[in-house]
């Protein structure tokens, strides 16, 4: 119900501080005390900050798992159901199954609902920072921007193979045959599209699925018109089962009684 999500407005703020009370809260009506959630700073002329949910894993020090997308979206009215409202709650999905679930892994999760996208990528260059300075290790990190559109009932799930780990890519694809069962397109963006460019030019492991085939993607991103009659939830829960697998295949589930 936000206008908008643009980075230097307070309705930016406001999705961000949104999030992480939603995500808080579903950890603690599952009774989960392992769940911390944290804000990362988007420089000092953005308002919006990043947000970092973490399950701790079980294990000191082990690489962790990032499942993320980003929060904002351009300014004046820009809804970003697609772009990306459809990532940023599949990314809220995931970690609401995960936590009511009462799997518990080796490897810490983190769930990342990055700033300033739109501005150029810029939250998550302070998120991918912030990692790095903290010394905290990433094994794999799985982008969705833009779950939601359809394009003519095509049930494909398709990965973009650009910016990406080749191998984690791989790792995806055999996920969806595994996991989710649907048929697999792949394509390119052609350019640094999304926040796994900036994992990627830091030397971390990234992949992203993606909607639809590039350039027969949603029309009405970045426009007024970017709302959730234009979503289609089957689509989007085959996103939110494929971020299930990867955290569980990636973290190492311990065996729980
Ligand atoms: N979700 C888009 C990226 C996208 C759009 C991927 C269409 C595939 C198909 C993202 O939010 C975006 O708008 N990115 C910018 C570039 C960024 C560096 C500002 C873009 O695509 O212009
Ligand atoms: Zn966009």
């Amino acid at each position: 119900r936000f206008p908008d999500r643009y980075a230097l407005s307070d309705t930016g703020v406001q999705a961000a501080e949104w999030l992480k009370l939603q995500v808080e809260t579903i950890a603690k009506n599952a009774g989960r005390s392992d769940l911390s959630v944290r804000f990362v700073k988007t420089g000092s002329s953005y308002k919006q900050p990043s947000v970092v949910a973490t399950i701790a894993g079980t294990e000191p020090g082990a690489e962790g798992v990032v499942i993320g997308g980003h929060m904002d979206t351009l300014s004046n009215n820009k809804p970003g159901a697609d772009d990306d409202g459809s990532g940023s709650v599949t990314v809220l999905e995931t970690a609401r199954v995960i936590l009511n679930s009462g799997m518990k892994f080796k490897r810490p999760l983190h769930f990342v609902w990055y700033a300033a996208e739109e501005q150029g990528l810029v939250g998550s260059q302070y998120v991918v920072s912030d990692f790095v300075a903290q010394k905290i290790p990433v094994r794999g990190v799985l982008q969705l921007d833009m779950t939601g559109y359809q394009y003519q009932n095509d049930e494909r799930m398709w990965i973009m193979d650009d910016y990406v780990d080749e191998s984690l890519s791989k790792f995806v694809n055999d996920l969806i045959v595994k996991y989710v069962g649907a048929p697999i397109g792949h394509s390119k963006c052609g350019y640094a599209c999304s926040d796994h460019a900036s994992w990627n030019r830091k030397g971390f492991k990234a992949a992203m699925p993606f909607e639809a085939q590039m350039n027969l993607d949603n029309p009405n991103i970045h426009t007024r018109d970017d709302t959730r009659e234009g979503m289609s939830l089957s689509h989007m829960v085959k996103f939110s089962k494929l971020a299930i697998a990867f955290a569980t295949e990636l973290a190492e589930p311990v065996a729980t009684k």
